[in-house]
C-alpha cells in the first residue's frame, strides 16, 4: 500500500530552531527607533519585549537550543505529520508529487502556538504577569492564550473587529483558555479612541490592533507585549516545522522543487521555508513562493521601505515590503493575511531572488480549499487556502510541462472555525476585491518622508 502518512517519533523532534540570519545573502538594515530614526539598540525594545527575546531577535547564531520545557509542550503535537496528497494529484491528473505538512493539529489549530509557547516560557522566565496581544482571524490570540495558560500568565488579546464579529468561535476558545479578549479598535487605548473619532465605523486592521496592544504593554504592570508574526524570533521559533520536513521529506525520499506558504506578516511561510532557503543559499535550485491575498499585495506591489509595524506609529520602523502603515485592506475572510507589512527576513530574501511572491484571489483560495477538503479531507483556514491555490496553479503547470515535479505544501492550519467564511462563498456571497492603484498610493503617501533604507525599491504600481 502506498505511504500516505510520514511521521516522526518525539525523540526525532528537532532541539534547536534554525537562524536564518546566519546565512542571509545580504546582511539585515536594522530597525529603527520611531522618534530619532537612528537604529534602535536593546534599551529602547524593553518596555515592549523581555529582554531574553530581544536577545534572540538580533542573535548572529545559526542554530539555537530548545529549552527543555518548551519541547514538552511541543509534544503535546509535534512531530506534526507530512502527507502525501495522492488524491489531490489524481484529480489534478499531475505528475507532480504534492506533499502537505499539516501544522493544523495543534490545539489551537494552527502554525502559531509554535512561536506562542516559546514567547510564553521566556516571558515567564523574565518575570512578565502579563502579555498583550493583537489577532487577526484569533489564530494567533487562541495559540497565545493557550500557551499563556501553560505558564500561569495572563493574557489580553485585541482582536481586528471585523474578525471579532465573523469568528465569535474564536473569542470563545480565548476565554476558555482564559484570555480576555475585545474588539479593535476599542474604547480601552489612546490608540484605539483616536481611531474611532475618526472612523467609528472602522473593520479594525492588524496594523491597530498591534497600536493597541503595544500601548496596553507599556502602559500596563509587569506588562509585555508579544507579536505573532515579522520579527526575527518569531521567524526563528517557526522553524521547527521546516526542520521536521527535512526529515520527512529524507525518509520519503525526495527533495522538494517547490515549496508553497502563504504569507500574512510570513511566520508560517518562513517557519517551513527557512531551513531550505538556506538549502537555496549554498546553491540547491528550489523554487520558493510566498503567496499572499491580490487585496493586500504587499510583497507583490508594495515597495521595500522603512514603515512601522502598527497603524499608529508606536513601533520601530522595520525595513520591508509595505502597503503604508495606514493601509486598511479589504474585509476579506482571511484575517491573518490583512496585514501592511512583511517581515523584513523574507522582505529582504525577495530582494536576494532566494523568495518569490505571488498573489491571488479570493475567489480563486475557496474554490482551492474546496477542492482540497473533496480530495484530501480537511478543510484549511482561508489564509492557508492561498497557498493551496498556489500549489494547484503549480500543479497543473507540471502537467503541462510534463514534469515530475515535487511540491510542498506548508498547510498552515484547519477551518473549523472559519465556516462563516465558507458559508459566504458556498452561496455566493463572496466577492474578488480589485485594489485601485490610488488606494495604495494614498496609503503610501504616509512613508514618503520616513528614512529609505540602502536598498530602497519602490513598488510595482
Ligand atoms: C492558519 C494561518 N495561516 C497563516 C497565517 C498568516 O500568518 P503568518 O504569515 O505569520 O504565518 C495565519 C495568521 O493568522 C493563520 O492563522
Amino acid at each position: 500500500m502506498e505511504v500516505k502518512k510520514i511521521f516522526l517519533p518525539e525523540s526525532e523532534l528537532p532541539r534547536q530552531w534554525y537562524n536564518i540570519l546566519a546565512d542571509m545573502p545580504t546582511p539585515m538594515e536594522p530597525p529603527l527607533h520611531p522618534g530619532t530614526g537612528q537604529p534602535v539598540g536593546p534599551e529602547d525594545l524593553a518596555p515592549i519585549f523581555p529582554m531574553n527575546l530581544i536577545e534572540q531577535e538580533v542573535s548572529p547564531q545559526r542554530f539555537i537550543d530548545i529549552p527543555e520545557d518548551i519541547l514538552k509542550v511541543y509534544t503535546i503535537w509535534r512531530p506534526t505529520p507530512m502527507y502525501r496528497a495522492y488524491n489531490l494529484e489524481k484529480y489534478l491528473k499531475t505528475p507532480a508529487r504534492i506533499y502537505f505538512k499539516n501544522e493544523g493539529v495543534s490545539p489551537a489549530g494552527s502554525h502559531k502556538p509554535n512561536t506562542a509557547v516559546a514567547q510564553a516560557y521566556y516571558n515567564k522566565v523574565a518575570g512578565t504577569k502579563r502579555i498583550t496581544t493583537e489577532t487577526g482571524a484569533g489564530q494567533w490570540g487562541s495559540a497565545l492564550s493557550m500557551a499563556c495558560a501553560f505558564f500561569g500568565l495572563e493574557c489580553k488579546v485585541y482582536m481586528v473587529k471585523i474578525s471579532f464579529n465573523q469568528k465569535p468561535y474564536r473569542r470563545l476558545m480565548m476565554e476558555t483558555w482564559g484570555a480576555n479578549c475585545v474588539a479593535s479598535p476599542s474604547t480601552e487605548t489612546k490608540a484605539g479612541q483616536s481611531i474611532l473619532a475618526e472612523n467609528p465605523d472602522s473593520p479594525g486592521s492588524l496594523g491597530i490592533a498591534i497600536s493597541e496592544a503595544v500601548e496596553a504593554a507599556v502602559t500596563g504592570k509587569d506588562s509585555k507585549y508579544s507579536l505573532g508574526s515579522v520579527l526575527n524570533h518569531v521567524m526563528l521559533h517557526q522553524t521547527v516545522n521546516g526542520l521536521e520536513c527535512q526529515k520527512q521529506m529524507a525518509i520519503a525520499g525526495d527533495y522538494p522543487d517547490v515549496i508553497i506558504g502563504c504569507a500574512g506578516g510570513g511566520s508560517n511561510f518562513a517557519g517551513c521555508a527557512f531551513p531550505f532557503a538556506r538549502d537555496k543559499i549554498h546553491g540547491k535550485d528550489i523554487d520558493i513562493i510566498a503567496v499572499e491575498p491580490m487585496s493586500c499585495p504587499t510583497m507583490t506591489r508594495g515597495p521595500f521601505a522603512y514603515d512601522f509595524g502598527d497603524t499608529v506609529q508606536m513601533t520601530p520602523l522595520m525595513p520591508m515590503h509595505t502597503l503604508g502603515h495606514s493601509f486598511v485592506p479589504a474585509p476579506i475572510h482571511a484575517g491573518g493575511l490583512r496585514y501592511h507589512g512583511m517581515a523584513p527576513t523574507v522582505s529582504q530574501l525577495i530582494l536576494d531572488g532566494i523568495i518569490r511572491p505571488e498573489a491571488v484571489p479570493q475567489l480563486e483560495t475557496f474554490q482551492a480549499g474546496i477542492t482540497f477538503a473533496r480530495t484530501e479531507g480537511f478543510i484549511s483556514a482561508p489564509e492557508t487556502n492561498h497557498a493551496i491555490a498556489m500549489v494547484i496553479r503549480e500543479a497543473i503547470k507540471a502537467r503541462e510541462e510534463g514534469k515530475e515535479k515535487v511540491i510542498l505544501l506548508n498547510w498552515s492550519g484547519h477551518g473549523l472555525v472559519d465556516m462563516a467564511a465558507y458559508e459566504a462563498y458556498l452561496r455566493g456571497k463572496l466577492s474578488d476585491h480589485a485594489l485601485p492603484e490610488e488606494e495604495i498610493h494614498r496609503a503610501l503617501n504616509d512613508i514618503e518622508k520616513l528614512p529609505k533604507p540602502k536598498q530602497y525599491r519602490a513598488g510595482k504600481i
